[in-house]
Parts: C-alpha cells; sequence; structure tokens
C-alpha cells in the first residue's frame, strides 16, 4: 500500500545552491537547445568559443564580447518554435531535418532541391514523399517564414532574460548573409550587426567541424567567403586554423561547458539571482511550449498548479519557489523528442510511445547538468511516476516518489485533461476531478489530489497566474503560440 505524502518541508527547497553563476546555468541549459536542432551534444558551446574567438580577433570591446558571449549561448533559443510546422510540411523527423539543412549551401538552387527531396518524407511511402516535397516546394517562402520565428523568438527571449539590446539584435540578424541573400530581412554587408555575421560563421564552422572535421569547416569557409560570410571574419579564421592547442579544446567534451564559463567577459561574472534563475527557467518552459502547438502553455501552466498545490499542504518560500521551477522545466526532455511523434494526428505505434516515454531521462539528464536545477532535478524527471509503481519510465512508486514529484503527478495530468487543445476543448473540472478520483490512493497520492480538488473547485487555479514577478505574463505576452491543423498538416 503506497505511504502517505512525504513531508513538504523535509522534500523541498533543501540543497539550493548558494552563489551560481548565469553562464554556468545557461551554458549547461544549451544541451537542451542542441537537441532541438538536432545538433551534436555541445555545438552551441563550441560555437561559443568560435564566436569569442573571433569577437577578440575583430577587436570587439569589454561591453561588445559580453553582449556577444550571451547572443551566441542563446542564438538557438527560438529553435522550438519552427520545429512542428518543420516537421508538418517536411513530413520528417525535425531534429534530422535540421541537422541536414544547416550544412546546405542553399545559394546553391541545384543541391538546395536535391536536398530538401531527400530530406522529405523520410521512411514514408514514395506516394507521401512526393506530396511533401510538392508541400514545400509550394511554399516559396518557407526559408524565411521559418528562419524568422526561429531569430525573432530567440531575440525576445534574449531580451526578457534581460540581456542587452545588442545580444537580442545579434540573434535577430543571425541568418543574414554578406551577399544580401540570407533571411528574414535579407540585408547585406556591413549592414548585418558584426555580433550576427560572427556567429552565423561560427556555428556553420562548428557544424561542419562536427560532421565531417577541421578540413571540411574551412573549405567550406573560403567557399562561402563573401557570400555567406563577412570575407574579414573569413580570414580571421584561417589565420588561427593552425592553432592546435585552440582547436583541441572544441574536441574536449568533458571540459567544454568549463572552457566556455571561463571565457565570461565582463568586469565580475554574472551572478544568477533568484529573479534570473526564475527567468531563466520561464524562457525554456516558452521554449519547450512552443515545440508542439498539442500541449501549449502546458509547462506554465502545470508550474502555477503545482505552486498553487503546493501552497495549499503549507509550502512557501524557497519551497514553493523550486516547485514553480520543477513545474517549468519538468517536460524539458521533450526537446529530445521528434514532433513527427508529438504532433502525430493518428494513434503511435509501440516504438512511437516508447520515444516519447524517454521524455522524463532526457529531463533528468538536462536538469542534473544545471547547478541551481540539480537538487530537483530527479523529483521534475518523475512527474508520470504513479504512487503503486505503475508509471514511466522508472515504474518507481511509494516513498521513492517524493513530495515534489507527488504534485508534479497532479498538476501534470490536471492540466493535459482542463487545458484546450487543437483537436478538443478542455473537459469541465468536475468531470475532471471524477476521472482522477478513479486512481486517487493508487496513482495520486491522496492528499495532493485533495489539495488540487480544493483549488479547482474554488477556481483558485484559475487566479495564479502572477505567481512569480511579471515573467509569466511577459512570456506569454512575446511569444505567441503557434496553432496547427494536424489533418492538413497545415500552420496557421
Ligand atoms: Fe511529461
Ligand atoms: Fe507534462
Amino acid at each position: 500500500m503506497p505511504r502517505l505524502t512525504p513531508k513538504p518541508s523535509a522534500a523541498i527547497g533543501a540543497g539550493r545552491v548558494g552563489t551560481v553563476r548565469l553562464a554556468d546555468v545557461i551554458a549547461a541549459l544549451t544541451y537542451a537547445l542542441d537537441l532541438t536542432e538536432g545538433q551534436r551534444p555541445g555545438h552551441t558551446l563550441r560555437s561559443t568559443l568560435l564566436a569569442m574567438r573571433l569577437g577578440e580577433a575583430a577587436g570587439l570591446g569589454r561591453a561588445e564580447l559580453e553582449a556577444l558571449y550571451y547572443a551566441a549561448l542563446l542564438k538557438d533559443s527560438g529553435c522550438s518554435s519552427n520545429a512542428a510546422r518543420m516537421s508538418a510540411l517536411f513530413g520528417s523527423p525535425d531534429q534530422e531535418l535540421k541537422r541536414n539543412m544547416r550544412l546546405v549551401d542553399w545559394h546553391d538552387r541545384w543541391t538546395l532541391a536535391m536536398r530538401t527531396a531527400r530530406s522529405c518524407g523520410v521512411g514514408l511511402n514514395p506516394v507521401h514523399r512526393i506530396r511533401h516535397f510538392l508541400m514545400v516546394a509550394q511554399t516559396p517562402t518557407l526559408t524565411r517564414d521559418i528562419i524568422q520565428t526561429r531569430c525573432e523568438r530567440g531575440a525576445q527571449i534574449a531580451q526578457v532574460l534581460g540581456f542587452p539590446a545588442a545580444t537580442s539584435e545579434a540573434i535577430l540578424y543571425v541568418d543574414e548573409h554578406w551577399c544580401g541573400l540570407g533571411h528574414p530581412f535579407g540585408i547585406a554587408g556591413e549592414e548585418i550587426p558584426l555580433m550576427s555575421r560572427i556567429i552565423l560563421l561560427a556555428q556553420t564552422v562548428e557544424a561542419f567541424w562536427s560532421e565531417q572535421g577541421t578540413k571540411a569547416a574551412m573549405e567550406m569557409a573560403r567557399k562561402r567567403r563573401g557570400t555567406w560570410f563577412d570575407p574579414t571574419m573569413v580570414d580571421h579564421l584561417l589565420a588561427f586554423r593552425r592553432d592546435a592547442a585552440w582547436w583541441s579544446q572544441l574536441a574536449d567534451s568533458e571540459r567544454l561547458g568549463e572552457s566556455v564559463v571561463a571565457l565570461e567577459p565582463g568586469s565580475a561574472p554574472l551572478v544568477a539571482t533568484d529573479e534570473r534563475l526564475d527567468r531563466i527557467a520561464f524562457a525554456f518552459a516558452a521554449v519547450i511550449d512552443a515545440k508542439t502547438p498539442f500541449t501549449a502553455r502546458h509547462s506554465t501552466n502545470v508550474a502555477r498548479y503545482a505552486v498553487g498545490i503546493a501552497g495549499a499542504l503549507g509550502v512557501d518560500g524557497a519551497g514553493s519557489r523550486d516547485m514553480l521551477r520543477a513545474g517549468l522545466l519538468h517536460d524539458i526532455g521533450k526537446l529530445g523528442v521528434s514532433n513527427r511523434i508529438l504532433d502525430k494526428p493518428d494513434k503511435l505505434t509501440d516504438d512511437e510511445f516508447a520515444e516519447i516515454r524517454k521524455h522524463p531521462a532526457w529531463t533528468l539528464e538536462i536538469l542534473d547538468h544545471v547547478s541551481a536545477f540539480r537538487h530537483f532535478a530527479p523529483d521534475a524527471a518523475r512527474h508520470h511516476e504513479r504512487l503503486d509503481g505503475r508509471g514511466y519510465p522508472w515504474r518507481v512508486g511509494g516513498e521513492q516518489l517524493s513530495f515534489t514529484a507527488r504534485v508534479l503527478a497532479v498538476a501534470d495530468v490536471y492540466e493535459a485533461l482542463t487545458a484546450n487543445r487543437p483537436y478538443r476543448d478542455g473537459l469541465p473540472v468536475a468531470t475532471v476531478v471524477d476521472i482522477m478520483a478513479r486512481d486517487r490512493g493508487t496513482a495520486f497520492d491522496p492528499q495532493v489530489f485533495e489539495a488540487a480538488v480544493g483549488l479547482a473547485e474554488t477556481g483558485i487555479f484559475a487566479s495564479l497566474a502572477t505567481v512569480t514577478e511579471d515573467g509569466f505574463e511577459q512570456l506569454q505576452e512575446v511569444i505567441p503560440v503557434q496553432s496547427i491543423d494536424s489533418r492538413s498538416h497545415r500552420v496557421a
């Protein structure tokens, strides 16, 4: 028989870290962005090392280097927002698609057409492959649209996190090309902010370096000198190509994070204050929720409900803050699941279910790398576990489920059933309470469930939008949610 709820005060709010560097937190979270982009782990960190070396070679001042540093780390923070559309149009797993498309010189129309044809409907029958190719071919603004969505959201996230305007601007223009054939604005030469030119070169060199090695990366840079890239920046890159000791740090995956954190410019390291950590958690919740329109605002709602339930059971202060962050980040592992599965309108196959069931393990892996979030990583990851051990993926129950995990389990299901989805309206509260009551004491902790019912029936859940500062409201305002028609694969 499952045990009663562990005491909240003993379970959460403990093990909090003192002074944490902001660079350390963001650097660790970039692994989640790499996962979404289909890049090899450490892509963003290696791109940041390259960008900083180029920035120094270009003679940037300290304030500019600081803006460049955070722009390079956050360059892909808008990456999840175009995943659903890309996956729906191409009919292929979005991560693989993104990784392949990053290696294509899309100024070369023939190569682009061939690569597009190969990337459409991967694993589907020929009729569906042709159908997807035609859908892509009939969307002439596709490349611009998907880049615009990613760049604008990335720039907004940097802004909400409180970085300087130069950081947001660098992200916004990161896909503009020296010759004017980039996107979304088609600006050219020195009209493009220097930091954007640096990051474009750094991230493309990294993608080739990871896939094909240094020689191929240098050849690519030389070939695209003056078309994609600022010629001066390519010259700076080629000038340090033989600095073997420097390049070897890119291959040292164990110490990559350390190398990047050590490079943080500025007179003193930026500290991850509680307010900044909340904003980071909100920002990544927005990244998670933007991944699929089927779960839009799920993370932020789960966080609100979890804080409400925990509050009703006497949790406040640091415990409440941890609950908020655990709720916001509990599904961060979903960034590693393809949208072809997440957004599939039909019944999932066993293999597809197995893929979805991996996301809590990804959540644990990602959060465990973040020093400020490590202490609640296992609790956040266990949100699909059940009191009687019938959950997934670890099938743990009873005492192995902390108070936080039990609260998140209830908040997660409550949110999933009450929220509107593109294909159905949310269920009425009374119906949801009836459905969940069947699992009271077996799947769900009785005390946690009763607390949730109390809040749900009095409508108090609905008024928790201002649970912390302005981050929640602000991010929901600036990051509108994409909607998608699952049958036609059209994005509205
Ligand atoms: Fe989940
Ligand atoms: Fe969830």
